[in-house]
């Protein structure tokens, strides 16, 4: 089915009759280095996943179809970057394009963790994270990890997702919005079922 057009003053609802509809998730660039080649995606389904102050954990929820997965998979390591609400430019970089077809880092020579994994500059803070148990649901891969070190950088607003779609030109956001649409019917076939 395809999208219904709409205004490019209102977005198109990236959860139809969801209550999902509602929220606003921060956005997240995890970025990931495996034998000399590096990456990154954005991300927004990341949360905190214990309340025990000195073992931080989180999950992150991943398709197996991007780039970022395989070097991750094969590292056990990734580093979550908090974006900044001034850092929606880099949307489009992390989130439309693949690392399959682009190298997202040509030219760059950034910060890094020490498992030697890409650091964002700018960013309202990075953990640097190991991934300790895992849950594939076909679609997407559940992952926990534990957070091994991380830096905040005080004072400074995260970026949201309806804000960081707003900030975009209006052809970017159209194709945003159409990966978004592209990506839920490709993995309508990877999806597991459960149960009976
Ligand atoms: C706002 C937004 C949120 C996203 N959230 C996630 C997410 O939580 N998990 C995920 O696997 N992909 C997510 N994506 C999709 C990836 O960022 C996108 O497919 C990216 O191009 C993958 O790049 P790669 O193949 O270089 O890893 C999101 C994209 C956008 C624009």
């Amino acid at each position: 089915m395809s999208a219904q057009p709409h205004d490019i003053d209102t977005p198109a609802d990236p959860y139809p009759g969801s209550m999902f509809s509602l929220t606003n998730h921060e956005i997240w660039v995890l970025t990931a280095h495996h034998e000399g080649r590096d990456n990154g995606q954005v991300a927004t389904w990341i949360m905190p996943a214990t309340l025990v102050p000195d073992r931080p954990r989180v999950v992150a929820v991943l398709s197996p179809q991007n780039f970022t997965h395989d070097l991750i998979a094969l590292s056990g390591h990734f580093v979550l970057n908090l974006l900044a609400d001034d850092q929606a430019d880099l949307l489009p970089h992390f989130g439309l394009a693949s690392g399959r077809q682009v190298d997202k880092f040509a030219g760059a020579t950034p910060r890094r963790s020490p498992q030697g994994i890409p650091v964002l500059d700018g960013s309202c803070g990075w953990a640097e994270c190991h991934i300790v148990s895992s849950l594939d649901i076909g679609d997407r891969i559940v992952y926990v990890a534990d957070i091994l070190t991380q830096e905040i950088r005080p004072g400074m607003t995260p970026l949201r997702k309806k804000e960081a779609f707003a900030a975009q030109p209006p052809d970017v956001r159209r194709q945003l919005e159409e990966k978004h649409r592209v990506d839920g019917e490709r993995d309508r076939v990877f999806m597991k079922t459960f149960g009976a």
